[in-house]
Parts: structure tokens; C-alpha cells; sequence
């Protein structure tokens, strides 16, 4: 395992990807609205990404046929835009993004409700985003990485939500996906010893029911089960001597 240790100014260039990245997710859920499908907002992602100098990674990651992943009610992740779905009033929708810019990679999620959704979706997306936050507090030099994937899990479990096994999050920077693994779910104590410098994408993906999932004939798209509707909120983070920064925000 081989985990990169950024500079200040290194960290500068992934949060201005960051900037890019958090603002690309504001301009997307305004376009919101039934009616649209999956590969306008796929294709609008591009063009924004694109007109401020950033470069929309996805596309052609391992062969991703997508400028982002779009994923829509029990779709968790890697939902591919297509013409041929329709985004229907109390969908929730995923925006998962990763900006290149001046050579700097940024990794982030979040999802959405159009319109009115039910009370299950109202409650998955509240404590997804909180468990993220719940988690990050963890994070700081000295620190086991363990300590944010036990955070997770418990506040995950004790709002009766899934944890996702199979996925997870994971250092970012100059690739999108480096050393070390962040799951997000674990035991106190346990993993790497976080150091100052430290990037990682922190990925909570969480479900209203099982948290078991598998993959479409697609190749790409990863869905629960039993059905039951996903929510995933992912920030790219910086660790500090004493915590951390979010590199993905406003
Ligand atoms: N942000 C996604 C992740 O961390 C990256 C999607 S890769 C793609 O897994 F190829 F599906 F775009
Ligand atoms: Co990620």
C-alpha cells in the first residue's frame, strides 16, 4: 500500500477541483425537475465541467461510458445517463462526480429528492448526509482510520439503514482511486494511522432496507436487492494536524 502524502500547495489545486466539483453538483440540482432524463443531466455535467476548464474523469474510467454517474432511487452508484429514463416527481437522484483540474483530482457525491418524496427517502437522505459528517469528525493525524468507519456504521445501523459492504471510499488526488480503502463500516482502533497531508474521499452509501447489492447487465450500475432506495453523500477531504478539511465544498 502506497498512500500519498500532499503538499499545501498540492492540497490548493484539489480543493479549486473541489470548488469546480461542489459547484457542477449546485448547477445540477437546479436543472432538476420530472420530466428530464438521466443523460441530460450526464450531458450538462460534461458542458459545465468542460466550459470551466475542468475535465470530467469518469468518462472512459475503465471504459465508464458516462461524464459522471447518475443513479437514481435503488440504483446506489455507478448509474449510467440514458435517454430512456425518465426522472418522476419523489425520485432521488444521485450526482456522483470527479473533476480533474490542472492535473488535480476531486471525488464527490450527493442525492437529491425531486419534489415531494416519502417519509423512507426523507429519513435515508437525512441521516446519509449526517453520517458523513458524524464520521468525518473522526478524522484527524495520529488517528486510526478504523475510528470513521465505526462512526459510520453505528449511526448508520442505529437509524435502521444499510451499510453497503462492497464499496467504499479511498484516497484521491493525483488518480482517482488510491491507497488506502475507506469502508464504511469497521471496528474501533483498526487500519492505517492517519497522517498530515493525507487526501481520501469519504463515501457513505446507505440504504432504506438490506444493505445487500448487486450489478445490471450494464456492467456499471449497482442496485439493492431488495429494491430498496440508496442515498450516497462523498466529500474529498485533507487531513490535518488537528482534523480535517473538506475539499469538495463551497
Ligand atoms: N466516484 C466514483 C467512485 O469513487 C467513481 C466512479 S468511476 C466511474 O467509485 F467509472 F464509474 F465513473
Ligand atoms: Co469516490
Amino acid at each position: 500500500m502506497k498512500i500519498n502524502i500532499y503538499s499545501d500547495e498540492e492540497i490548493q489545486k484539489i480543493k479549486k477541483s473541489g470548488h469546480l466539483n461542489y459547484m457542477t453538483h449546485q448547477y445540477l440540482k437546479d436543472l432538476l425537475k420530472p420530466g428530464i432524463s438521466t443523460k441530460y443531466l450526464d450531458d450538462e455535467a460534461g458542458k459545465f465541467i468542460r466550459e470551466h476548464g475542468g475535465i470530467p474523469t469518469c468518462l472512459g474510467f475503465e471504459g465508464y461510458p458516462g461524464n459522471i454517474c447518475v443513479s437514481v432511487n435503488d440504483e446506489v452508484v455507478h448509474g449510467i445517463g440514458r435517454e430512456d429514463h425518465i426522472i418522476k416527481e419523489g425520485d432521488i437522484v444521485t450526482f456522483d462526480i470527479v473533476v480533474t483540474l490542472d492535473g488535480y483530482m476531486s471525488d464527490s457525491a450527493t442525492t437529491w429528492p425531486v419534489g415531494k418524496i416519502n417519509k423512507e427517502k426523507e429519513h435515508l437522505l437525512y441521516h446519509t448526509e449526517k453520517s458523513l459528517y458524524v464520521g468525518l469528525k473522526e478524522l484527524k493525524a495520529g488517528v486510526p482510520l478504523g475510528n470513521l468507519s465505526a462512526r459510520i456504521q453505528q449511526y448508520a445501523e442505529k437509524h435502521g439503514l444499510g451499510v453497503v459492504r462492497e464499496l467504499g471510499g479511498h484516497g484521491v488526488g493525483h488518480e482517482m482511486h488510491e491507497d488506502p480503502f475507506v469502508p464504511n463500516y469497521g471496528k474501533y482502533g483498526t487500519g492505517i494511522e492517519l497522517k498530515k497531508g493525507m487526501v481520501i474521499a469519504v463515501e457513505p452509501m446507505l440504504t432504506a432496507g438490506d444493505y445487500q447489492v448487486s450489478m445490471l447487465d450494464d456492467d456499471w450500475t449497482i442496485v439493492t436487492d431488495d429494491y430498496s432506495p440508496a442515498a450516497h453523500f462523498e466529500h474529498t477531504v485533507a487531513i490535518t494536524e488537528d482534523g480535517y478539511e473538506i475539499l469538495t465544498g463551497e
